[in-house]
C-alpha cells in the first residue's frame, strides 16, 4: 500500500516493512516544517503490525537539512517563512520548534524499529533525522554535517541527545562547534554507523538488516526497543526492574489460555 501523506513525502507498507521516502531529490531532500509535522503524523501512527520502518530519501543525496529558503523573506511556498515567524516573538518560536521536534523525537517511542538508510548528504536537519532512527545503514561515501553552527544556530529538531550519548559530549560538542564533514567511516568508528554498506549494496544492507530483525519473535522484538531506550539515561536500579517487568510479561505470554 502507498500513500503520499505530504507532496515530499512517500509511505509504502508491504508488511511488516514500511518505508518512508523523502521525495525532493532536486532539492536534495531539504525539509520543511510542514513536512516535519507530517513526520511527526507519520511516527505517531505506525501500528503494531508494523515492525521496522526505514527512512530514507530519494536521489543522490539523503537529506540536504532545512530548505535554506525558509530563511528568506520570501520563503518556501505554503510554508510559513522562519522571518515571518520570528515576528510572533520567541515562546511562539519555541511552541512551533516543539511541534517540529516531534517529527524526528517522535520515532524513539513509536512501536516499531526505525532504520535510517544514509547515501550522499545527511546534513542539518538530515543528520539530526539520521540522529533520530534507531539504526543507521550508511553507504560509504556518505558523509555527515551538523551545519547549524554555519547559519548561527544550534542544531535543535532533537538531534543533540542521541548524538552525545552515541559519540560522547566532547566529540559531539566539536562536531557542532565546528559543523565540519564527518565521512562514513569517521562515523563508523564513532559509533553512528549500524551497517557501512558499499554505495551500491545500501538498499540491500537495510534489507538484510530488516530480514535480520523481522526473524526474532514478535512479541519479544517489540519488547526490546522500549527495554533498551529506557536504559538510556537511567540507573541500574531502574533499568533492572524494567527488564524484570518485561520478561514476565513476556513469560505471561507463553502460558496465556483463552478464558474457558
Ligand atoms: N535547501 C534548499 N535547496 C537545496 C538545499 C537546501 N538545504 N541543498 C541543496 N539544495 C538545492 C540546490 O540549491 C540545488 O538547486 P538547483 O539545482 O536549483 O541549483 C540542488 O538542490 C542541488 O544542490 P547541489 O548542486 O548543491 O547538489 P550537490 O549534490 O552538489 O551538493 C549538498 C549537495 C552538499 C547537500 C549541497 O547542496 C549543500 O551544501 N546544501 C546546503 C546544505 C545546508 O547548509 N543545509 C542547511 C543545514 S542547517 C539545518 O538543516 C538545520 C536547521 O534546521 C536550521
Amino acid at each position: 500500500m502507498t500513500r503520499e501523506p505530504h507532496p515530499h513525502l512517500h509511505v509504502l507498507t508491504e508488511g511488516p516493512v514500511r518505508t518512508i521516502t523523502l521525495a525532493n531529490p532536486d532539492r536534495r531532500n531539504a525539509q520543511t516544517p510542514s513536512l516535519w509535522l507530517a513526520l511527526a503524523e507519520e511516527a505517531r501512527s505506525v501500528p503494531d503490525d508494523v515492525r521496522v520502518v526505514v527512512i530514507r530519501g530519494e536521489g543522490p543525496s539523503f537529506s540536504a537539512g532545512i530548505d535554506t529558503a525558509m530563511f528568506s523573506p520570501e520563503g518556501v511556498k505554503g510554508e510559513e517563512s522562519i522571518p515571518a515567524l520570528i515576528t510572533r516573538g520567541p515562546e511562539a518560536v519555541a511552541d512551533r520548534i516543539g511541534h517540529w521536534q516531534q517529527g524526528f523525537a517522535g520515532w524513539s517511542t513509536c512501536p516499531a524499529v526505525v532504520i535510517a538508510e544514509i547515501q550522499g548528504h545527511a546534513i542539518g536537519a538530515g543528520f539530526q533525522l539520521a540522529l533520530s532512527a534507531d539504526l543507521r545503514v550508511v553507504a560509504s561515501d556518505a558523509l555527515f554535517a551538523m551545519r547549524e553552527i554555519s547559519l548561527g544556530l544550534v542544531p535543535d529538531l532533537a538531534g543533540t541527545k542521541p548524538l552525545v550519548d552515541l559519540v560522547g559530549y566532547s566529540r559531539a560538542l566539536e562536531i557542532c562547534t565546528t559543523g565540519r564533514l564527518v565521512s562514513a567511516h569517521e562515523a563508523e568508528r564513532l559509533g553512528l554507523v549500524t551497517v557501512l554498506a558499499a554505495p551500491d549494496g545500501l538498499e540491500d544492507a537495510t534489507l538484510a538488516l530488516a530480514e535480520a530483525i523481522l526473524a526474532a519473535p514478535a512479541t519479544a522484538g517489540r519488547a526490546v526497543k522500549p527495554l533498551l531506550r529506557h536504559a538510556v539515561g537511567s540507573d541500574l536500579t531502574s533499568q533492572v526492574e524494567r527488564e524484570r517487568k518485561a520478561q514476565a510479561g513476556l513469560l505471561a505470554g507463553f502460558f496465556a489460555r483463552p478464558p474457558k
